[in-house]
């Protein structure tokens, strides 16, 4: 009987030690992994990273419907041109007919890129009224994010038309935050373990 109690008693005191040290485990207290997981430093750095997708330079090519959004009221695009199956416009509303290779000089000119487009009518990407939490948990599902591997999605950071959202002409307000800044936020969310705000993924 009295082996019972100390076995018993033995358990009990592991179980509490263990909870004990479980709750005041800090979150972010090692180095010694180079990708150590911290919900509250990715949930943070996403708040950077939100500010900048929800800004009228990447809104306006990511919209919930099928017409892009114009000026920093993100009101639908003049002459209405449609998305289109590949996101390029259709028939003579072809968004390359008028945007050209680079951003063209002027006030109301229009800003360009080689590949202006918006995201392909079965992958729309839409950021255009999204919360923080729908936003970070789409652009991570690789069923919603175009396929892409968390690889995939840090190297976007540096994509063509990402970049073009600092120098889209004359007139177009840029984001928030510098690209550097973007980027690095970016990176700290994803590398963090890509946590969504309001959820304990
Ligand atoms: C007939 C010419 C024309 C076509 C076709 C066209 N655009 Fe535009 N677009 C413009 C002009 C001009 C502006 C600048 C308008 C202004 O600043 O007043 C513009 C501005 C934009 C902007 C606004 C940028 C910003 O952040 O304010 C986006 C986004 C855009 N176009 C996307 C597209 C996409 C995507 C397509 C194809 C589906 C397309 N456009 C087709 C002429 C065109
Ligand atoms: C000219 C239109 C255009 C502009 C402006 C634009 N994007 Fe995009 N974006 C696209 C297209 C098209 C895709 C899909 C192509 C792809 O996935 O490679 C895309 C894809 C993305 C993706 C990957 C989608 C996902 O769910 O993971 C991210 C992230 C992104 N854009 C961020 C931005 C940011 C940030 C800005 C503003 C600084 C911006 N985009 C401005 C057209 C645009």
């Amino acid at each position: 009987m009295k082996k019972y109690i100390i076995v018993l008693a033995a358990i009990v005191s592991f179980v509490a030690l263990l909870s004990f040290s479980l709750k005041d485990h800090p979150v972010s207290d090692a180095n010694d992994e180079f990708f150590q997981k911290d919900s509250i430093a990715s949930v943070m750095a996403f708040k950077d990273v939100y500010k900048v997708l929800i800004s009228p330079r990447c809104v306006n090519c990511h919209p919930s419907g099928d017409v892009p959004l114009q000026g920093d009221d993100s009101h639908l695009h003049s002459m209405l041109p449609q998305r289109g199956k590949d996101g390029k416009g259709i028939n003579a509303m072809k968004c390359g007919n008028c945007h050209q290779a680079t951003s063209m000089e002027g006030l109301n000119q229009p800003p360009g890129h080689p590949d202006w487009h918006l995201p392909p009518a079965d992958m729309k990407m839409v950021f255009e009224g999204k919360t923080a939490e729908q936003l970070a948990k789409q652009l991570v599902n690789p069923k919603t994010n175009g396929g892409k591997t968390m690889k995939q999605l840090i190297e976007h950071a540096d994509d063509g038309l990402v970049k073009i959202g600092w120098n889209m002409g004359e007139g177009r307000t840029a984001p928030p935050i510098s690209h550097a800044e973007f980027k690095k936020a970016w990176i700290t969310w994803i590398e963090k373990g890509a946590y969504a705000p309001g959820s304990n993924k």
